[in-house]
């Protein structure tokens, strides 16, 4: 096992009505505050109303700023850091996914900096200081309420890139399964994909004894592969969706990841595919992981049977491994199609005429590898592209 340092300061409040407490949590960081939310479910489904009643009582003032999208843009966050410096706003409240959170952390960067924001996703520069933000989660999925990362897309080039610092962390996260119950079934769906790629991200790596993380891993995955196809059926069943949002954090927060050496190229290999097509990032994952896995199992034949007969109940083939391998990576492939998911690019509707464009984006034109597990080199990018399509 790797030596590790786990420090998570975002406090979680969970359950039935817990967004009644976003005042009380809000009004211990700030007493005015920039309320930011994505295209306006929020409004429809009357939690924003809620929101505001339980920021008023608690004494605390917004500024509004709706919008985010779907893999969020840079040009609404410099609009946002604009707004909060004019209005002298000290703290972010972001009520949504992880796009809305992330629009929200990246605010949160650039305010405290004097160059262009997206120096922080193009590597230009290091974060050192951010506004502290809390959330409001509306959909288990990019688990952005809890982690240190934030995804965001520059319409100038269509670049999607992440930044990651533990000062991205939101200091509070309320959580209330029920208003997940108003989740289409393709967003619940895409949600279930991106948790476990967090989790299976985490679960193939090369570092050795790291049993309780790989059997947490596994438990959570199991978990999720349970509750899944229940909430496509009873949407409303509250446990369900209970068990499906905090899996959703548990899969993002670090914890499964201590001690580990994570991969995270399917995730690098996806976003060229959200960055540019604009498809939903779970989605985009659904059709890059068992393409990724196709591609490395061999590199370690023994974890991939081990994840095939512990996570999806194999019997192990002890003549030959390979073929439990591939079983595993069958059933993953098929419980994506199972909940509705795209597991091919022509399936999302995506043609294969830029693959090596993107394969020569996400290497920074070859010039490194991604991943750990294996490190692919832009060939190898390609050729994951190729047997996705
Ligand atoms: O815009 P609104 O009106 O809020 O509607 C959203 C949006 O259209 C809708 N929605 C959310 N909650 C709902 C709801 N509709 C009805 N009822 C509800 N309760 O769902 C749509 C998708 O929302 P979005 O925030 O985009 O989803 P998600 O949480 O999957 O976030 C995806 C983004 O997070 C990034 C992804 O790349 C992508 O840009 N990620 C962020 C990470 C992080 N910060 O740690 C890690 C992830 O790997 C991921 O890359
Ligand atoms: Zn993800």
């Amino acid at each position: 096992m790797e030596n590790f340092v786990f420090s998570n300061c975002t406090k979680i409040v969970f359950g039935r009505n817990a967004e009644e407490q976003v005042g009380v949590e809000t009004a211990a960081w700030a007493d005015k505050v920039l309320l930011h939310y994505g295209g306006g479910h929020i409004v429809r489904t009357g939690l924003k109303a809620r929101v505001e009643e339980s920021l008023k009582h608690a004494g605390v003032s917004y500024i509004e700023l709706g919008g985010a999208q779907p893999n969020p843009r840079v040009s609404l966050v410099r609009e946002g850091i604009k707004l909060i410096r004019e209005q002298g706003i000290g703290f972010i409240l972001a009520i949504g996914g992880g796009s809305v959170i992330d629009s929200a952390k990246a605010m949160a960067l650039g305010v405290q900096y004097e160059g262009d924001v997206w120096d922080f996703y193009s590597g230009k520069a290091e974060p050192k200081e951010a506004l502290p933000l809390g959330v409001v989660l509306t959909i288990p999925a990019a688990g952005s309420e809890a982690s240190t990362g934030s995804v965001i897309t520059n319409e100038d080039g269509w670049l999607k890139r992440s930044c990651d610092h533990v000062i991205l962390r939101p200091k509070f996260a309320i959580m209330n399964p029920e208003l997940t119950y108003t989740l289409p079934p393709y967003q619940t769906a895409c949600g279930v994909a991106d948790m476990m790629a967090h989790i299976m991200e985490r679960y193939f790596t090369n570092v050795r004894d790291v049993d309780l993380t790989d059997q947490l891993c596994e438990a959570a995955l199991r978990s999720i592969i349970k509750h899944a196809p229940r909430a496509l059926e009873e949407p409303q069943n509250y446990d369900v969706r209970a068990n499906i949002m905090w899996a959703g954090t548990i899969a993002h927060n670090d914890l499964l990841g201590t001690g580990r050496i994570g991969d995270w190229a399917s995730h690098v290999i996806e976003h060229e595919l959200s960055g540019i097509y604009d498809l939903a990032h779970g989605a985009g994952l659904a059709i890059i992981f068992p393409a990724w896995m196709k591609y490395v199992y061999k590199h370690d034949v023994a974890r991939f049977v081990q994840f095939a007969a512990r996570v999806w109940g194999v019997d192990p083939d002890y003549h030959d491994p390979e073929k439990t391998a591939l079983e595993g990576i069958r059933r993953l492939e098929e419980f994506f199609k199972r909940i509705g998911l795209p597991t091919r690019l022509a399936d999302a509707d995506i043609p294969d005429d830029r693959l090596e464009e993107m394969a020569a984006k996400c290497t920074g034109n070859g010039t490194h590898t991604v991943g750990n597990f294996v490190k692919l080199t832009e060939a190898d990018v390609l050729e994951i592209y190729r047997l996705a399509v």
